[in-house]
C-alpha cells in the first residue's frame, strides 16, 4: 500500500477530490493523513467527512517557524509517505524538509509555470489579459514555485471570461489531473493516457 500525506490550509478542493478518486479506482493507495497548520480550515471538514485522520499544527500555537517546521518534520518522518502532496498549502517548506524528502513532494499550482508564480495567480493571469493560463503540477523544491514540472495543462481565456467562470475552470482542471498524477507517480503507468 503506497501511503500520501496531503497537507492544507484552506478549503480542501483538491484533497477531496485525491481522497474521492483514489477510492473510486481502487488503487493500492491511502490517504494516511490530512496535515493542517490552520485548524479552522474547511479541509478539516471535508477529512472528518471523508474519514482521513487530520493532525493540527496550528501555525499560531508554534513559538517560532523552526518550531513549527521541526514538528511538521517529525510527523512526516512518522507517517513515512511515498509520496506527499500540497494542496493549498499555504507557506513555504524549509530546506530541512525539502531534503529529507527530494523529489517526494508535489504541488499544484494555478497558473502556467514559470508564469505567474506565489499568491493569487489565476487573478493576476486574468488581470494580464494572457490568452491561455492553466494549472502546473510540479516537485517541490527551496523556492516558491520553481520546482521541475511534471504536468501542466492549459486553458483558454473567452471572450466574456469572468475571474469567477475562470476560477472555476481552473479549478475544475486541478480536480481532474492532480489525482490522474499522482495515480501515475505512484503505479509507475506509461502517461499516454491523459496526454491528449
Ligand atoms: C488551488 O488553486 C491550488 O492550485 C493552489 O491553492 C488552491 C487550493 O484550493 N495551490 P483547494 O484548497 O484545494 O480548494
Amino acid at each position: 500500500m503506497k501511503r500520501i500525506v496531503v497537507l492544507a490550509s484552506g478549503n480542501g478542493s483538491n484533497f477531496e477530490s485525491i481522497v474521492k478518486k483514489t477510492r473510486e479506482w481502487k488503487l493500492n493507495i491511502e490517504i494516511t493523513a490530512l496535515i493542517t497548520d490552520n485548524k479552522n480550515a474547511f479541509a478539516v471538514k471535508r477529512a472528518g467527512r471523508l474519514k482521513v485522520p487530520v493532525i493540527i499544527l496550528h501555525y499560531g500555537d508554534f513559538v517560532s517557524k523552526d518550531e513549527y517546521n521541526r514538528i511538521l518534520l517529525e510527523e512526516l518522518k512518522r507517517l513515512s509517505p511515498h509520496l506527499i502532496v500540497l494542496a493549498g498549502y499555504m507557506r513555504i517548506l524549509p530546506p530541512f524538509i525539502v531534503n529529507e524528502f527530494r523529489r517526494k513532494i508535489i504541488n499544484i499550482h494555478p497558473s502556467l509555470l514559470p508564469a505567474f508564480p506565489g499568491l493569487n495567480a489565476i487573478e493576476r493571469a486574468f488581470r494580464a489579459g494572457v490568452k491561455y493560463t492553466g494549472i502546473t503540477i510540479h516537485y517541490v523544491d527551496e523556492g516558491v514555485d520553481t520546482g521541475e514540472i511534471i504536468e501542466q495543462r492549459c486553458i483558454r481565456i473567452r471572450g466574456g471570461e469572468t475571474l469567477s467562470s475562470l476560477e472555476k475552470r481552473i479549478h475544475r482542471l486541478e480536480h481532474y489531473y492532480y489525482p490522474r498524477v499522482i495515480k501515475d507517480l505512484l503505479t509507475e503507468q506509461s502517461r499516454s493516457d491523459i496526454i491528449i
